[in-house]
Parts: structure tokens; C-alpha cells; sequence
């Protein structure tokens, strides 16, 4: 067999391979009809497509051919008469002459053209005739790019000494994470897997199994709403070694990210840029930052102690950012709505000035500044004439929050424009937050995180600020992955259950087949997974992840391809001993 993926024993060529310098030669091509015109009566030029391209063929026998129907044409290269010439086109300099064509299938006419047209077409019916949604270009090119995404991690994991390792579909349903799917069991009725939403305990305990380095492209199901970067099933890496520290992790998954990023672009981005979640707490207001603009969060508290201003005297927490060049832009219903989605977020109100052209200040409240708070404003923020000046005064979080909101409302590109720009975000805190029921501190990711071992005596005084060896990595603002450094400990275990309010029995009941293999010698270990539809999809300048999957499901979670999710069948229903309620209307 031939190694060559141009040539097959029916064809010789591409279609969109084919050059000036291939001019002479006899060529044999198998394809798709993508356009025909008639010029007379014999005469036609026919545009026969494959998935690399497009060429011109000129058919003068008569032969019927229409949109979509599948050709093998063979016949001479030769180059196209002066002035027919097709500049946009790769193979515009030729076209394929003296062609015999053999019909190898005919087809009924598509329902959306297939071509870049069909962008415009409602998801719905692209999705619903996907397998000619993906005959087109862009999707063509989408999923080649997947494939080299996924190709090149491979290669990168390989090459650190990661070993493959496939961990099961149908898995016990475990309280942490994501909401999961359930799968009845026929032999036990009434019981149910689940299907993972990450393969989280069986890594870890992978490395418990000595496995050392263990890596997956892994399939995960969630079952949560869906949005532009989140299906229910989705792909990571799923990656995690044994005796290593925060470091030899981030080295690792940045060899990955930044090799498929080269696979794709052709360039490997120089560096991956580090904070800590404080900081870009602080900068940016959120935990997954886009660093692609300025508009960074400015801290205003220490100007503003001793105000006379009601809203912000006595603040915790004061900061503000500026808008170049926004203020015209924002009359009164702008400002309001701003003001809106601040409260919305969790703000009491948002105080905004505009600075005129003489650099006077222009805000209601601004009577109740004094002139050396303004002025003292105005330099930390470094407001200019025509810029917009927002501000929040609340508890650290909500601040941070809030502007870090508005801030990504107000100047974030697309998440697909470039440049790109890759973060690690590090010592996320290791709880989040107090559950108001029970009082106690929520966990900031899984309850497996191994804290900060600077912060272990913080446990029963401030668990809040306790960090956690817990980290993401941000792409464009979006989070592209997560991981930590592990507990190996049932001691330290139980310390972060119990700080959790877990007592030993619930976590033996809940835990307990992931819990008991630590004690028979468990490794220092840590991980990490990324999706790998979110990275793929900011490489191949997508917006939605599911332009990047080839068979995704809508944003109601329906396939309109297979009409999945159907009704089961009352006999598959008895057979599992189960039995539905009526739909809700
Ligand atoms: P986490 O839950 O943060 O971590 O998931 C890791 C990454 O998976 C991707 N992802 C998704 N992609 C598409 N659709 C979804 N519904 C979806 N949910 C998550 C994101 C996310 O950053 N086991 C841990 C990792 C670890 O600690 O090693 C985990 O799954 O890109
Ligand atoms: P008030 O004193 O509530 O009438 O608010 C005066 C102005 O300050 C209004 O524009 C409010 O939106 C704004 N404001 C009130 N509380 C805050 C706050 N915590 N942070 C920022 N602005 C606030």
C-alpha cells in the first residue's frame, strides 16, 4: 500500500494539490461536484472538490453532473487561458483538460450549499445534516486541527515518559464535582454507575499502583448547562506523576500545551506567564485572567480613608478601572445598565466618572470628593481626557469581582482573536467560601487538593486563607485546565474532611474505596487535566467549542442528527426496573 494519502488505486492527485509545476501530467482525481456552469451546449466547467481543496475541470461530453454527486474524473493538467487566471484560488493557475468522468455516486440536491455559506445557516440544520456540515472547508479544517492538537500532546506526553492508561467508563457515582450521568444496571435494579466526570480517583490511584507517569486523552461527561465552552462530553488530557513537586507539573503540561499550540500555529508561544490567584484576583478580578488588554483593577482604598463620601468611608476594599477613551460612549442608559450588572454581581452601587476635556471630572458623587481624593484618583488610575472611571467599595471579593466583571465586559476580545496568551494561575485558595447551611468552608476544587503547607496552622483560625497546591491554566480568559499537587496522607486527608465537616464515617461511605488504598504506600503525587476542545478551539479560531467536534450536542443538549435523547422503550424500561413519571409540562 501506498504511504502517499494523496494517491489511491482510483486517484493520483488531490484535488487542491495540483500546481502550474504539474502542468502535462495525466491525472486522475475522485471527488465531490461542488459547482457546474454551462457554457453552450457540451461545454461545462465543473469545480470537483475533495477535502484539500478545489480544482477546475472542463467536461465537454455532456455528462450530467450535479451538485454533490460523487465523480472520478481523469484527464491533462494544463495551465488556464490568459485571463482566467484565479488568484483566490490554490489551484487557480491550472485546470484539468480532455477529462473522462466516471459518476461513482449521484446525490439528491443538499439542503444548505456546501461552502462557507452554510455559516449562516441555523445550527440546528447544520448539526442535523452534520456529516455535509463537515464536507465543508471550515469544518474540514477544524477537525484537522483537532487531530493535530491531539496528535502532538501525545507525542509530548510520550516523550516525557507518560505511560497510556485507559480507566473505565462505568464508574461508581461520587459526591465531588460536577453533577454526573447515571447508568442503570440491568443485573442490579435500582442501582447505577456513573459515567466520570473526570478520571480523577482512578489517576490517583494509578500512582498509587507505581505507575509513575500516567496520561489519557480522556473522555468526560458532566451533565451541566451548556454554553460555548462546555458540552456534556468533552475531551481532556488527563495527565499525573508521582514524586514531583508544583513545578515538575507545570513543565510537563506546558510541554503539551505549547507544542499543539506549534503543531497549529507553527509557532511555540515563548513562555507561560505565572501569578497567584491573589494577584489576579487583585489585577484582573477573576480566577481565569485575559491578559490580551490592560484595564487593569487599580487599588484606591488608602486614598480614600477618611472620607466624607458615604459609600466609600469605612470600605474594606476600594478599586476602580479606567476605560480609554469610553466616557462619550456611555450616556445615561449605558451607565445605568452598568450600574445594573454591578449590583447584579453583588455590588451596592458603582460610582463612575468621566474626565472632560480640561480633565475636570464629571460623576454625581463627585461634590463629594475632595479635590486632593480626586486628584489623587485620578493619577492611580491614570485617567486622561474622555476616559470612563468606575469604582466599587465593598468587601475585597465583591470588589475584585465586580470590576473584573466589568472590566471583561467592557475591553475583552473574543476568546478565538489572537494574540494568545497562556497563564498559570497558582495557590487557588483551598476553600471557597462558607456554606450557609452548615457554616463550614466549601472546597475550592475536589477535596483531594494538598494545602499550602505554609498555611496548615490556619486550618482551625482563618481556613479561608488557607491556599491550596492547587492551579489552572488560562488561555485568552478562558480556563483551559486545572490541577494540584495531591494529598498522599490519610492523616492530612482527614484533616481537610474534617474541616470540610465531613466526619470519618461519611468519608468511608463516600470515600472509602479511594480512601483505603492510601494506606498501603501512596506516593507524593500531583496531576492536572485541560480540555482539550477549549484549546483546540482558540487554535483553529473558533468561538464555540462546538465547531471543533465533529458530532456535538446543541445548546439544549440534543443531537438533531440521531434525535438522541430518545424515549426508551417500556420493555428496556421493566428490563432495568425502572419506571418514568410522566413528562412536565
Ligand atoms: P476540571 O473539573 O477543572 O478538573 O476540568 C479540567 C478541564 O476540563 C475542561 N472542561 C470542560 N470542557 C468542555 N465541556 C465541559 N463541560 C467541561 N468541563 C470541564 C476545562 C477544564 O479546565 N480531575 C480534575 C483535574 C485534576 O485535578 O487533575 C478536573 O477534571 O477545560
Ligand atoms: P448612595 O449613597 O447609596 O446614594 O450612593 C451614591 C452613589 O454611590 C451611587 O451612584 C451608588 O451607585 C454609588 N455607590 C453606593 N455604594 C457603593 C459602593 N459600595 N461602591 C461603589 N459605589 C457605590
Amino acid at each position: 500500500m501506498s504511504v502517499n494519502p494523496s494517491q489511491t488505486s482510483l486517484r493520483t492527485h488531490l484535488c487542491g494539490e495540483l500546481r502550474a509545476a504539474h502542468i502535462g501530467q495525466t491525472v486522475s482525481l475522485c471527488g465531490w461536484i461542488a459547482k457546474r456552469r454551462e457554457h453552450g451546449d457540451k461545454l461545462a466547467f465543473v469545480d470537483l472538490r475533495d477535502h484539500s481543496g478545489i480544482v477546475q475541470c472542463v467536461i465537454d461530453d455532456g455528462v450530467d453532473l450535479r451538485s454533490e454527486y460523487v465523480a472520478r474524473i481523469t484527464g491533462t493538467v494544463r495551465a488556464r487561458p490568459t485571463g482566467t487566471v484565479n488568484a483566490n484560488l490554490a489551484t487557480g493557475e491550472i485546470e484539468i483538460g480532455d477529462c473522462n468522468v466516471e459518476v461513482l455516486r449521484s446525490a439528491d440536491p443538499p439542503p444548505f450549499p456546501i461552502d462557507a455559506r452554510a455559516d449562516d445557516v441555523d445550527e440546528n440544520v447544520r448539526l442535523q445534516y452534520r456529516y455535509l456540515d463537515i464536507r465543508r472547508e471550515r469544518m474540514q479544517r477544524n477537525i484537522r486541527v483537532r487531530a493535530k492538537v491531539n496528535s502532538a500532546v501525545r507525542a509530548a506526553m510520550e516523550r516525557q515518559g507518560f505511560v497510556e492508561v485507559e480507566t473505565p467508563m462505568l464508574v461508581p457515582s461520587t459526591p465531588e464535582g460536577a453533577r454526573e450521568f447515571l447508568v442503570p444496571s440491568r443485573k442490579e435494579p435500582g442501582s447505577f454507575y456513573a459515567l466520570p466526570q473526570s478520571p480523577q480517583l482512578f489517576k490517583q490511584l494509578l500512582m498509587v499502583a507505581g505507575i509513575d507517569r500516567y496520561y489519557q486523552i480522556a473522555r468526560c461527561l458532566r451533565d451541566e448547562d451548556l454554553r460555548a465552552d462546555r458540552q456534556y462530553e468533552f475531551m481532556q488530557l488527563d495527565a499525573e506523576m508521582s514524586f514531583v513537586t508544583q513545578d515538575d507539573v507545570l513543565e510537563a503540561i506546558s510541554e503539551a500545551v505549547l507544542s499543539a499550540a506549534e503543531a497549529v500555529t507553527g509557532e511555540r508561544p515563548a513562555t507561560i506567564d505565572r501569578i497567584t490567584w491573589r494577584e489576579a484576583m487583585d489585577r484582573y478580578g477573576v480566577d481565569k485572567p485575559d491578559l490580551r488588554f490592560g484595564m487593569e483593577l487599580v487599588e484606591l482604598t488608602s486614598i480614600f480613608t477618611g472620607t466624607e463620601f458615604k459609600a466609600f468611608a469605612g470600605a474594606a476594599s476600594i478599586k476602580g478601572i479606567c476605560a480609554p477613551g469610553r466616557a462619550e460612549e456611555f450616556g445615561r442608559n449605558k451607565l445605568d445598565a452598568l450600574t445594573d450588572k454591578a449590583k447584579k454581581v453583588g455590588a451596592k452601587g458603582l460610582v463612575w466618572l468621566k474626565v472632560g476635556a480640561d480633565g475636570s471630572l464629571d460623576s454625581p458623587v463627585v461634590k463629594f470628593l475632595s479635590a486632593s481624593e480626586q486628584s489623587a484618583l485620578v493619577t492611580a488610575v491614570a485617567a486622561k481626557p474622555g476616559d470612563l472611571v468606575l469604582i466599587v467599595a465593598d468587601e475585597w471579593m465583591t470588589t475584585c469581582e465586580v470590576l473584573g466583571q466589568l472590566r471583561n465586559d467592557l475591553g475583552r476580545p473574543p476568546v478565538h482573536q489572537g494574540p494568545y496568551r497562556y497563564v498559570w494561575v497558582v495557590e487557588f485558595p483551598l476553600f471557597v467560601g462558607v456554606d450557609k447551611e452548615s457554616g463550614r468552608p466549601k472546597p475550592g476544587h475536589h477535596p483531594f487538593c494538598r494545602p499550602h503547607p505554609d498555611d496548615l496552622d490556619k486550618f482551625e483560625t482563618d481556613p479561608l486563607s488557607v491556599r491550596a497546591m492547587a492551579y489552572d491554566l488560562v488561555l485568552n480568559g478562558w480556563e483551559l485546565g486545572s490541577g494540584s499537587i495531591r494529598i498522599h496522607e490519610p492523616e492530612m486527608q482527614r484533616k481537610v474532611f474534617t474541616a470540610l465537616g465531613i466526619s470519618d464515617e461519611e468519608a468511608n461511605r463516600k470515600f472509602g474505596f479511594f480512601l483505603k488504598p492510601f494506606t498501603f504506600g501512596a506516593p507524593p503525587h500531583g496531576g492536572f487535566a485541560f480540555g482539550l476542545d477549549r484549546l483546540v478551539a482558540i487554535l483553529a479560531g473558533e468561538e464555540n467549542i462546538r465547531e471543533v467536534i465533529a458530532f456535538p450536542k446543541t445548546q439544549s443538549g440534543q443531537d438533531p442528527m440521531t434525535n438522541a435523547p430518545t424515549r426508551a422503550e417500556a420493555k428496556q424500561l421493566e428490563e432495568l426496573g425502572i419506571r418514568t413519571l410522566p413528562p412536565k409540562v
